[in-house]
């Protein structure tokens, strides 16, 4: 009983020092969007108002506009190819890609993805954050051994802690996925500084970086809980 009434009050991420956004925005291979239409849609998304259903569209138009982003530097392959006019060389994708969207709130950007990368392979992992101590637990894993990756995107909303997104690509990189990238929507300075340490071979892509965590873990001015507000569940 005192142990739970001390852990009640004693909130996980109480005097735990942060980082300032400006002293992560210079870390190494992170990419925080730019694109005017991505700063659209995260207010949009952000807002309290905006309604499951539309918040679930505009996570799903986040994903897309972010695959189109994070995939910018892909290789290609010169095939044969013939237009109505004539014959000449095109390009393909060297490899296959996979999403990997981390249960449940990365669904939402995976079905993104899929609109621009539709022979993906997907890959599902759940992972739950315990709201008491913030550490992810693993509760479902359906992912393939890789054949002929070039590339692998973890993909989740929210980089709060990091603990959920370290995990995920520890998992994929003892499966053997080479190539990861992480893809999220918001991160706090807190997480992005763990996982760029815990990872740093894995290139980041954000919609925005936020400032801080709250007590509680939750990011700030954040947007809330995804994985709720994407189904209905809050
Ligand atoms: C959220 C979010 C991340 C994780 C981030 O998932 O989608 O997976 O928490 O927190 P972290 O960086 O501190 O690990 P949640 O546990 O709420 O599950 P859900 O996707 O089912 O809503």
């Amino acid at each position: 009983m005192l142990d739970d009434m001390t852990s009640a009050r004693r909130l996980p991420m109480t005097g735990v020092p942060q980082p300032t956004r400006a002293s992560v925005l210079a870390l190494p291979d992170v990419h925080i969007s730019r694109h005017p239409v991505v700063a659209h849609k995260m207010t949009a998304l952000r807002d309290r108002r905006t309604a499951s259903p539309e918040f679930y569209r505009l996570v799903r138009e986040l994903g897309t506009l972010l695959a189109y982003e994070a995939t910018m530097d892909l290789r290609t392959v010169g095939v044969p190819s013939e237009t109505p006019l004539e014959a000449m060389t095109g390009q393909r994708l060297a490899g296959g890609v996979g999403i990997v969207p981390i249960l449940r709130a990365g669904l939402g950007l995976a079905d993104g993805f899929r609109q621009v990368l539709p022979d993906a392979q997907v890959w599902h992992l759940g992972l739950r954050r315990d709201e008491r101590t913030l550490e992810p637990i693993e509760y479902y894993n359906q992912l393939a051994r890789a054949t002929d990756l070039q590339v692998c995107f973890s993909v989740d909303p929210m980089l709060a802690t990091g603990g959920s997104a370290i995990d995920a690509l520890n998992i994929l990189k003892r499966y053997g996925v080479p190539h990861l990238r992480y893809v999220g929507l918001i991160a706090a300075p807190y997480g992005l500084s763990k996982l760029r340490e815990a990872h740093p071979d894995v290139p980041i892509y954000l919609a925005a970086l936020d400032e801080r965590l709250d007590e509680r873990g939750f990011i700030c001015p954040g947007l809330g809980d995804a994985g709720d507000r994407q189904f209905g569940t809050l």
